[in-house]
């Protein structure tokens, strides 16, 4: 009895770690309710952000809504997640809006500002720190 019980603990632990082991950043960030929270949040953020704000202020409600749902798809997608994104890619939407480096660093402190206050673990915001790192030249377009 006792050596079913190990073998079978360490058949249930294998299975944990495997199951943990095959998440998708998608599902270490919480799904898409999580990832929609954080999209919020950090559109709230930028646009009452001194350097950011000027590229959402001239946005009504719903254009706002409309690009906080394909950002959120995006990321979403992106990340291993079941959406479907309709957008343009990053170049395209990024490419005339004149993204500087600066504006790019102070987008990465929001990002992590609207992670930790969702309680986001520092290994997935590493994680998910990096994939967005990746998106960096295609979207900052001036020094
Ligand atoms: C400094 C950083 C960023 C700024 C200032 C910024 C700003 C903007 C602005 C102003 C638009 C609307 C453009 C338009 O309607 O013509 C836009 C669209 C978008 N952005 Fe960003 N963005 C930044 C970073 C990112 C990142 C890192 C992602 C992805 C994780 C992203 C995903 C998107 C998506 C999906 C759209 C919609 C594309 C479409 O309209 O087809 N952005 N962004």
């Amino acid at each position: 009895m006792r050596k079913f019980l190990v073998a079978f603990g360490s058949v249930a632990l294998l299975t944990v770690s495997l199951a943990k082991a095959e998440q998708t950043l998608y599902e270490k960030l919480g799904g898409k309710q999580a990832i929609d929270a954080v999209v919020e949040d950090l559109t709230n953020r930028m646009m009452k952000d001194k350097r950011l704000k000027r590229f959402c202020s001239n946005m009504s409600e719903d254009q706002l809504k409309a690009r906080r749902a394909l950002v959120a798809a995006f990321i979403c997608k992106a990340t291993g997640g079941p959406c479907e994104y309709k957008g343009r890619d990053m170049k395209q939407a990024h490419q005339n809006l004149g993204i500087t480096e600066k504006d790019w660093n102070r987008f990465v402190e929001l990002t992590k500002q609207s992670l930790n206050k969702f309680n986001v673990p520092a290994d997935v915001q590493k994680e998910f720190l990096n994939a967005v790192a990746g998106l960096k030249d295609q979207i900052v377009s001036k020094k």
